[in-house]
């Protein structure tokens, strides 16, 4: 899927911000570095996450998927067989999304899936603007990690998060969006949320209608890097931790001893293989 990104070379953004354009300069980094650090993010939230849920969640679901993908997905929360499993969209949502990938060639393979909560709400409530302040720098940080191209923002909490709108998914869905995210620019797609298609036949029917145009702006974003007019993304929320240098967290023993349950081949053996 990754086949055209140049690796390793600078490469220049033009992005808006404030009325004023200015030129962001980001260096893409090779992919098993940007692997390792994503591991090390995964090692170090795990056993620290210390957000509002952390008393009712069974399972932090950090998100799975290829390290490197070009597409990632966004989703709102995790529900009870997320929570159960500490893997994001494993239940009836998420096969909807895998049906809807394989209808265009993919598969979660070549994707990296998260979401906006890494903790599961009591009861699936909305995340609360707390929560989500608690969350989302782990979510930015993912997509600085990943370089993604596209990024699907499936329903209102993950579209409105990235976007930094206040339009809701009905309005915005299946219009792509270009928005600096994470310091690079990013297609930002929103679609609708497959738990809401599962609701709804219609909204199913626009969701697979969106859906249809994926290769197509993938494929258009494969040799155009930063290249368009993109509008800044919301600030980063404060208080993420850097994870600690590649390696330091890897071999510790704290991890297996520690958290026995923690499932971590089945999270991280998606993550792409190491280089
Ligand atoms: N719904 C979400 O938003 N995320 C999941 O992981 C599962 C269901």
């Amino acid at each position: 899927m990754r086949s055209v990104r140049s690796r390793g070379v600078a490469a220049r953004a033009q992005y808006s911000h404030a009325g004023a354009a200015h030129n962001l300069l980001f260096v893409a980094r090779p992919a098993p570095e940007r692997r390792t650090d994503l591991l090390a993010l995964y090692r170090c939230l795990s056993p620290e996450h210390r957000c509002p849920l952390a008393e009712t969640r069974t399972k932090i679901v950090f998100g799975s998927g290829n390290a490197d993908a070009d597409l990632m997905f966004v989703g709102e929360a995790p529900g009870a067989s997320e929570d159960r499993e500490g893997l994001p969209f494993v239940g009836r949502a998420g096969k909807l999304l895998d049906q809807l990938l394989s209808e265009i060639g993919l598969d979660r393979g070549q994707t990296f899936v998260a979401n906006v909560l890494k903790c599961r709400p009591p009861g699936n409530r909305d995340p609360r603007p707390e929560e989500i302040e608690e969350c989302s720098p782990h979510l930015f940080r993912q997509i600085e990690l990943i370089e993604p191209r596209v990024v699907c923002t499936l329903g209102n909490f993950a579209t409105k998060l990235l976007s930094g709108r206040p339009e809701g998914i009905t309005r915005v869905h299946g219009q792509p969006q270009r928005r600096e995210i994470a310091g690079r620019t990013v297609l930002l797609y929103p679609l609708f949320h497959p738990a809401a298609a599962l609701r709804t036949e219609a909204v199913q029917g626009l969701l697979r209608e969106d859906f249809a145009r994926l290769p197509g702006l993938l494929a258009e974003e494969g040799g155009a890097q930063g290249g368009g007019e993109a509008e800044p993304a919301p600030p980063l929320a404060p208080g993420l931790r850097e994870p600690p240098p590649p390696g330091a967290a890897a071999d510790g023993p704290s991890l297996r001893q520690d958290r026995p349950s923690l499932r971590e081949d089945s999270q991280l053996g998606l993550f792409g293989s190491p280089g």
